[in-house]
């Protein structure tokens, strides 16, 4: 019998197949029980702190509703709402929320920053982004391609667009734990780091997972059950970068073409928050500078049939209660 009670999840490098195996069946029952309406709170009379450095809409209140429906109280503290960093160290602030709470997801700018928190707190640490991976995000993208496909062995996903941001490298590990094959669609100067494609291309060799990496999106693109991309530009690059990425990324962007290249029943999925039309402060500015009206998705493909970027959305909320359950508990 698994448990993973007490743990911590920084990246799913450090869970085995069969781990993220439970999480996602757990997923799966709490999203039934929910619907059901024969829901068990597990989490009765638990805290949860939600540090945030950077924005959210879909962690934040995937964490909010996860928590409320499992019966436990949740505080947010947002990037000005306490002394870390100003007056505190992560390491001092992780002491005290520890003594605290039970359970404390951190989005943060810098990697290391989460694995210092973790170090410290004395109680579940759940990575809720950094600039290297976004892992609550991947238990759900793996429940909808499972929703759809009821299988992951073997699924071909294709990652369009910045291969090397946090989405990209955590899709790349998910995938290579999974046994599926993932292709990253990218220039050359945006796949993901040498050290990390390695790390799992191991990975791969235990499992049967594919790993490849393309600079021909259509090519790329061919006879694939899921296409992903994510925005070209993530929180905390600096605002210079936009120039270097839509000329690099513009041949990347997911349309009509791209999507014919896949299988007739493929899926488009897009963590989000996107840029796929002009309805976004960023969207307008940068089509006053550029000219573009859409970026890494075309409004067309974000709003067809193939697109399930909304029950993707939804399922962060029931994969991120199986985390705290299995874990918090
Ligand atoms: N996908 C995702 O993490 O969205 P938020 O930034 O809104 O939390
Ligand atoms: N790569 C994006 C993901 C947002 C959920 C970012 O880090 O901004």
């Amino acid at each position: 019998m698994l448990n993973l009670k007490g743990r911590s999840l920084m990246t799913l490098l450090d869970f085995s197949p069969r781990e993220i195996q439970y999480l996602l069946d757990l997923s799966r029952d709490l999203k039934r029980a929910k619907y059901a309406g024969t829901e068990v709170p597990k989490l009765v009379g638990k805290n949860i702190a939600l540090l945030f450095q950077k924005t959210s809409t879909r962690t934040r209140c995937a964490f909010e509703v996860a928590a409320h429906d499992q019966g436990a109280h949740v505080t947010y503290i947002g990037a000005d709402g306490s002394q870390m960093g100003i007056k505190e160290s992560i390491a001092d602030t992780a002491r005290v929320l520890g003594r605290m709470y039970d359970g404390i997801q951190f989005r943060c700018f810098r990697h290391e920053d989460v694995l210092e928190l973790d170090k410290y707190a004395g109680v579940p640490v759940f990575n809720g982004l950094s600039d290297l991976f976004h892992p609550t995000q991947m238990i759900a993208d793996l429940m909808t391609i499972i929703e759809e496909f009821k299988t992951l062995k073997g699924i071909k996903m294709v990652f369009c667009g910045d291969a090397h941001n946090n989405v990209a490298n955590s899709l790349m590990v998910a995938s290579a734990k999974m046994g599926m094959h993932f292709v990253a669609a990218a220039p050359k100067h945006l796949w993901p780091e040498e050290k990390l494609i390695d790390q799992c291309k191991k990975i791969a060799k235990e499992t049967g997972a594919i790993l490849e990496f393309d600079e021909d999106i259509i090519k790329a693109a061919k006879d694939a059950h899921v296409i992903y991309t994510d925005i070209w530009v993530s929180m905390g690059e600096p605002d210079s970068v936009w120039d270097e990425r839509i000329k690099l990324l513009s041949p990347y962007q997911v349309n009509s073409n791209v999507m014919k290249s896949a299988r007739k029943d493929a899926i488009f999925l897009h963590c989000l928050p996107s840029y796929h039309d002009l309805k976004t402060d960023i969207g307008k500015k940068i089509h006053e500078k550029y000219g573009l009206k859409e970026m890494e998705v075309t409004d067309e493909v974000f709003e067809s049939k193939k697109s399930k970027v909304f029950e993707e959305a939804e399922n962060r909320m029931h994969s991120i209660k199986a985390i705290m359950v299995a874990m918090m508990r």
